[in-house]
């Protein structure tokens, strides 16, 4: 099996140098995490060494040169380039993922821009994305998406493809009332284009839970332990928690590259103690709050002067966005302020080096480091904390680390601060200074122990097995869809038999959900629909449904079918008189109406129905979020309020009935079974109150669940567009023998 992973960022960023195109390794956790894996895969089970990364080289190609870069691309590092334009860069990357999603998402609202031509470019771009998957795209082939850049690409690529497709979000995703200020268009779409994916991964269970919550509020699909149906589409929400390949880490500290720089380091940083602080250029890192800090600490601490040093790497990123040129010029303005308020003509406090270090003098440098200070303002993640902890080999290092990072969420045994508060890291650090060594040991040996046993292939192969478990769910899923084969079976069975019994459920069934349930009435053409099926005298109807019998009377009346009204409570044969399954008291009612009132109240848009045998609380027209986290309130008191009266609650279709304990729609449907000996049966319905009659019917009956969920019922239709189609079609094999 390949894995083809798509990112925007490539692994490596093109440079040209005397004509010469050349490579050098990007920045950023997502290349770093994902190139350990991925240079790992020979000991994997189920990629078997085979993978594609298809992204932007990070810089625009003449056309002329477009062909050489690919070869050498695809050679060199198994990479497939996807080319964009500078004016493309400017509104896509520059534009909406770093001014638009990227503040927003990391809690920055009014670094946010709104801008139509980003957005626009931003599905412009997503699409070419797609065309590089399709070009070389192979059946059987995982897709792995990463990143807020593509969030749109899942969606584009399921509308084509049927390979699994699963999708990853290396930032923070923001809550409801963050994400709510895109634009409805663009957060409708944002939504949908990931929910083409068949697993969506996150750092974090919040980062989930936030996630869901929008489909929920903005989409109004619920999950169920993080699965959504979509159509008939399967799709789940999780969390992985990225981690680092802990072993490289450590290990590499005794290796002899290492080693040497270490000493070199060793010998420059003698005598002092040193606050490693390091981070790619962006202003959620908290690089100023750290400085504050730093410069607080040196005030209060004259013990420390010419004793600590500030090792400050600050990677190069995003020039082109203004924030990060202006948070470039605050964080020299301050580093060199402190430099020049408490450094002497032997000690600079901070030791500081704009550009990005290698492999080996970064392993060096966290290895010397006594504290690393990672404050971050949010972080998706923050792989630095983690790769620091793991270049601990005698586990010495104190990690102080913001709670705004997805890693404090694995790394408890830090000593954890809120960045806000420059007081907390100033107490932080010294703490850190102070630990004695036992402390620091323990507290190493239990976060090296986590990273180890969840590295970053674990992270990625239960990333993917995952995925290929929910294929496989899937496919269970479709098998079930009545296909074309089974439908002729049913059709032929229809034809052939002489004595048919068939259950309709009326709503979601035979039309879709109303808001205003009164607002249902079946139109001409369904009167008629069912009228024609009727005709066949070998044909029974049953219309099986929640309503009460006034309203079915009044709308099915003079049809020539059977009726069960009230889930069952009431049925009806054809010219006959209405009957009660079994005798009932509706005293209940005076206890439970008030307690139903209260909460259509409580909750906008929620009103209560009252039939002769049951009561009903509808919340469809309020507010999605609002409306479960009530329904979930009122059947909690219910079950309790009615645990000695012997009726029972049942939760629907966003309604919550109450009615008689044993009476349902199977007690009903049995009453035809009995009298009418059949040998066809089809039976259709849409919620868990058909699911009664379902379970009683022989196995050999022909029983359909409409919506994609599990159930009891040998098949599936995907809407009630389907149950109509199929009905029209028996229409037809009736009328053609006619
Ligand atoms: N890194 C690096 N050289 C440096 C500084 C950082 O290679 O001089 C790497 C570091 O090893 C880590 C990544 O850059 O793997 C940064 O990832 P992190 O998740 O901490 O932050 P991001 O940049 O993704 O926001
Ligand atoms: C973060 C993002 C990555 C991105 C990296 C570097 O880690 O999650 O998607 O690649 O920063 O940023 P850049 O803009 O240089 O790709």
């Amino acid at each position: 099996m390949r894995l083809l992973v798509v990112s925007n960022r490539l692994p490596v960023t093109i440079t040209e140098r005397e004509g010469q195109i050349k490579f050098q390794k990007s920045a950023g956790g997502l290349v770093s995490g994902l190139s350990v894996y991925l240079d790992s895969l020979k000991s994997s089970s189920i990629i078997e060494k085979k993978y594609l990364w298809i992204g932007w080289p990070g810089l625009p190609v003449a056309e002329n040169r477009k062909k050489e870069v690919k070869e050498k691309l695809l050679s060199e590092v198994g990479s497939f380039p996807v080319f964009i334009s500078e004016k493309a860069m400017d509104n896509f990357y520059h534009g909406f993922c770093n001014k638009t999603i990227w503040p927003l998402f990391h809690y920055f609202p009014s670094y946010t821009v709104f801008d139509e031509e980003y957005w626009e470019t931003y599905i412009k771009m997503n699409q070419n994305f797609r065309d590089a998957v399709l070009e070389v795209v192979k059946p059987g082939d995982i897709i792995w998406i990463h990143d807020y850049h593509l969030m749109l690409l899942p969606r584009m690529l399921r509308e084509k493809l049927k390979n699994p497709i699963g999708f990853f979000l290396h930032i923070p995703f923001p809550s409801f009332e963050m994400f709510r200020l895109l634009p409805a268009k663009w957060r409708t779409q944002i939504l949908e284009g990931l929910l083409g994916a068949h697993l969506i991964g996150f750092h974090t269970h919040d980062y989930t839970q936030y996630f869901l919550r929008c489909v929920h509020r903005i989409l109004g699909h619920e999950h169920n332990m993080g699965k959504i149906i979509v159509g008939d589409h399967i799709v789940k929400a999780e969390a992985f928690p990225m981690g680092i390949d802990y072993k490289k880490y450590h290990e590499a500290v005794s290796t002899k590259e290492v080693q040497r720089h270490k000493k070199e380091l060793e010998k420059s940083l003698s005598g002092y103690k040193v606050i490693l602080s390091i981070d790619r250029l962006d202003y959620t890192k908290g690089i100023l709050n750290r400085l504050q800090a730093y410069e607080q600490f040196l005030e209060r601490n004259g013990q420390w002067h010419g004793k600590v040093v500030m090792a400050m790497i600050v990677v190069p990123s995003r020039i082109g966005v203004e924030h990060y040129q202006d948070m470039k010029k605050q964080i020299d303005a301050l580093a060199g302020n402190i430099n020049g308020k408490f450094g002497t003509l032997s000690w600079a406090p901070i030791l500081y080096q704009y550009k990005s270090l290698p492999f080996n003098p970064l392993v060096a440098l966290y290895s010397v480091s006594d504290v690393a200070l990672i404050t971050p303002l949010r972080d998706g993640m923050n792989l630095v904390a983690k790769e620091y902890v793991a270049a601990q080999e005698e586990k010495k290092g104190v990690l102080i680390l913001s709670e705004m990072t997805g890693a404090s969420h694995e790394m408890a045994e830090a000593v954890i601060i809120n960045p806000n508060n420059i007081e907390e890291i100033v107490e932080a650090l010294e703490t850190a200074m102070e630990m004695s060594s036992e402390e620091r040991v323990k507290r190493n040996l239990l976060l090296q122990k986590r990273l180890q046993y969840y590295d970053v292939s674990k992270w990625a192969e239960s990333f993917i097995h995952e995925l290929n478990d929910l294929r496989e769910e899937q496919k269970k899923f479709h098998k079930k869809i009545l296909g074309p084969v089974q439908r002729k079976q049913l059709l032929q069975d229809y034809k052939k038999a002489t004595r048919r019994l068939v259950f309709l459920d009326y709503d979601g069934t035979l039309i879709p959900f109303s808001e205003n349930p009164q607002e249902a009435r079946p139109g001409k053409s369904l009167l008629r629909m069912l009228d024609n099926l009727a005709a066949d005298k070998k044909t029974q109807i049953v219309l099986t449904s929640g309503r009460d019998k006034e309203t079915l009377e009044e709308w099915f009346g003079s049809l020539d079918i059977g009726l069960i009204a009230e889930h069952g409570i009431w049925f009806k044969e054809k010219n006959k008189d209405w009957r009660i399954i079994k005798p009932l008291s509706s005293e209940w009612k005076e206890q439970i109406l008030p307690v139903l009132e209260t909460y259509a109240d409580r909750l906008p848009g929620s009103f209560v129905e009252e039939k002769e045998y049951s009561v009903v609380w509808h919340y469809r027209r309020a507010d999605a979020v609002m409306g479960s986290i009530i329904a979930k309130e009122l059947v909690d008191y219910l079950v309790d309020f009615t645990a000695n009266i012997d009726i029972q609650v049942m939760q629907g279709h966003k309604i919550i009935e109450v009615t008689d304990v044993d009476v349902n729609k199977s007690s009903a449907g049995m009453h035809w079974l009995d009298v009418y000996n059949s040998d066809f049966i089809l039976a259709i319905g849409d919620d868990w109150t058909d699911e009664y009659l379902f379970k009683i019917l022989p196995e050999w009956a022909y029983s359909i669940r409409v919506g994609i969920t599990q159930s009891h019922a040998r098949f599936n239709l995907r809407d009630s567009g389907e149950v109509l189609n199929l009905i029209r079609r028996l229409i037809r094999a009736y009328e053609a023998r006619n």
